[in-house]
């Protein structure tokens, strides 16, 4: 019996230190596999006495189930280890913080742009775009404002300095997106439909009015268009733009030096309760002058005013966004306060379109 109790001790401790299951395997197959030294032990009882055989057979299996039953505890031991092991690596505070959402936003008059283009394009108006220096010629007299003219003074211009006796007339910056109308023409001629947005400035500050703010122009010059096609024109930007069923515009005679008739255009809407509600109401709000374009501009930009007409009108771009996202200060506009940022700017990734919708 000396022997089975050497074979016992021997493999206990085998078992005991198997430090992974590799290793556990090997002792596994060494005392109880096909050609372990259990199993041939276990073969030689063919050849014992019955008594002997009895005797030895239940030593045998006892011992087999001793050293088993230690393999099973040992790997189960092992495979906690393991886990334990694994659990310590991926180990993961559930207690921190969530991440932050991402800080940044569209900024109003961003997502107004693509919104005021996605609508235009859609009735087949591409984008046209000028420089913010601007020549005084395409800011002033190729839109039939001569030096003289009153409606210089109007435009609280900056001008740009010129070199020390450079006689020439200072560059501006533009203080609207007209000009973009004269350069367009002149790269496309007629027939020609365009918006320009960008950004034009004025020596001007108070709550509705900053140096510097965004205008969008549109110009639709062809053999016979006309105010008609103007009003259907901006009736349906309006109603699409301020997301409503019905939209009232009312035309009021006008005069800007570039246009003939000219108008400014007003859109229905209340101030009830002190909130501004466009589409209803007995009020009227101005939202954007236009009007037939002027031959003199006309001929300015390259193209023959006996043959083409054409309308155009400017619209603060700004100033929409306020009006149909409720925003009340202008200045607020361009101070980069991160709150106000994060109140009114939009998700990054919604596209505006006029199928996919504006503003959602
Ligand atoms: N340029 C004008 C402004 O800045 C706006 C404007 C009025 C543009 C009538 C037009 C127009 O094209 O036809 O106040």
């Amino acid at each position: 019996m000396t022997d089975l109790d050497s074979l016992r001790t021997t493999y206990l401790a085998r078992v005991a230190d198997a430090a992974d299951a590799g290793m556990l395997e090997e002792v596994r197959l060494a005392a109880l596999g096909k050609k372990g030294e259990i199993s041939l032990k276990m073969r030689e009882l063919g050849r014992m006495t019955p008594e002997e055989r009895q005797t030895t057979g239940a030593a045998l299996n006892r011992l087999k189930d001793e050293i088993d039953a230690a393999l099973r505890a040992k790997k189960t031991a092992l495979d906690d280890a393991a886990l334990d092991e694994r659990l310590r690596g991926e180990w993961l505070d559930v207690t921190l913080p969530g991440r932050p959402r991402p800080a940044g936003t569209i900024h109003p008059v961003s997502q107004v742009t693509e919104e005021v283009t996605a609508i235009f394009a859609d009735m087949g108006f591409a984008v046209a775009e000028g420089p913010q220096v601007e020549s005084d010629w395409f800011n002033f007299d190729a839109l039939n404002i001569p030096p003289e003219h009153p409606a210089r003074q109007e435009h609280d211009t900056f001008f740009m300095h010129r070199a020390e006796g450079d006689d020439r007339p200072p560059h501006v910056l533009r203080t609207h997106t007209s000009p973009v109308q004269i350069r367009a023409m002149q790269e496309t001629g007629a027939p020609i439909r365009v918006i320009a947005p960008g950004r034009v400035y004025r020596m001007d500050m108070d709550q509705t009015h900053t140096p510097m703010f965004h205008q969008v122009e549109g110009l639709a010059i062809g053999r016979d268009i006309s105010m008609a096609n103007l009003k259907w024109t901006l009736e349906e930007f309006c109603r699409a733009f301020f997301e409503l069923d019905e939209v009232e515009l009312r035309f009021r005679a006008s005069h800007f030096p570039f246009t003939e008739p000219s108008a400014e255009v007003d859109i229905r809407c209340s101030w009830e309760g002190g909130t501004l509600k466009l589409g209803q109401g007995d009020s009227w709000l101005e939202i954007l002058g236009s009007g037939m374009v002027h031959p003199k501009v006309l001929q300015a930009g390259g193209i023959d005013p006996t043959k083409w007409q054409g309308f155009a009108f400017g619209m603060g771009i700004d100033r929409i966004a306020m009006l149909k996202y409720g925003i009340p200060d202008l200045r607020a506009f361009f101070e980069s306060d991160l709150r106000w940022l994060r109140h009114y700017g939009f998700a990054a990734g919604d596209v505006p379109s006029v199928a996919g919708g504006l503003s959602r």
